[in-house]
């Protein structure tokens, strides 16, 4: 579904991706890890536009999109959950809403997420700064959701989140994913992101180190140092 090759991506003089191949395919979840300022946000928002890759190419279902607009992206299918949750905290929840729904304008789509998110359901009048950092999570996520993507990109869904939500939040991912959506998952918690994952990436300095199944990764003893806390 989604292929990369070779893409680098700069902050003015800055290399901040040097020529990294992902791979994910359609029904899978992926997963990248990766220490703080290795690339990973840049990966995912080279992938919806926000970033414009200096060379590479990011096929999307065939298609060339490294060089197409944001919302361009959007409408072939890829919804991205900014790191930070970034929603409109003057906008109510179902304002909110509202703001990811551009393309489809009906009911089932904003049905289905209060289904996944009943919370959101019953504070969609509340303004969406006064709602808790868990809730705000679920609405960033529910908001990608109103433009029905076929790939979905998570930057740190679960971060700053007691670990109740964190539960909650890769539940919700899971279901997503059996319910047939494609995800991209960027995590800190990186143990739960790759029990999720059917393959993953492991990105350090704008490169990527290491690929492999979830379970392979768990197991490798250089992930098992640096990223899961154990010897
Ligand atoms: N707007 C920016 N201007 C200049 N440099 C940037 C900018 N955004 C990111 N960078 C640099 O690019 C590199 C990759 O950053 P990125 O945010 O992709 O890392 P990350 O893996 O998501 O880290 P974290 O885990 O802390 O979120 C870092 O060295 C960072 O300092
Ligand atoms: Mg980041």
């Amino acid at each position: 579904m989604l292929r990369i090759e070779g893409l680098h991506s700069f902050y003015g003089p800055i290399e901040a991706l040097s020529g990294i191949d992902i791979e994910v395919k359609e029904g899978e979840i992926v997963c990248l890890i990766g220490g703080n300022g290795a690339g990973k946000s840049t990966t995912l928002m080279s992938i919806s536009g926000i970033v414009r890759p200096r060379m590479g190419k990011i096929i999307f279902n065939g298609y060339e999109i490294q060089r197409a607009q944001p919302h361009n992206i959007v409408k072939m299918g890829i919804s991205h959950v900014p790191e930070g949750r970034r929603i409109f905290p003057r906008l109510t929840v179902i304002e909110n809403l509202e703001m990811g729904s551009f393309i489809h304008k009906n009911c089932d789509v904003l049905n289905f997420v209060f289904e996944l998110f009943p919370v959101l359901k019953e504070r969609r009048r509340q303004l969406g700064g006064t709602l808790s950092g868990g809730e705000q999570q679920m609405l960033a996520i529910a908001r990608a959701l109103m433009s029905k993507p076929k790939l979905l990109l998570l930057d740190e869904p679960s971060l700053g989140l007691a670990p109740i939500i964190v539960g909650k939040i890769f539940r919700v991912i899971q279901e997503l994913n059996e319910q047939g959506m494609t995800i991209l998952l960027v995590e800190q918690n990186a143990k739960a992101a790759l029990k999720l994952s059917k393959r993953g990436y492991v990105l350090e300095n704008g490169r990527i180190t290491l690929k492999g199944s979830g379970e392979e990764l768990i197991n490798n003893p250089m992930v098992k140092k640096a990223y899961l806390g154990e010897s």
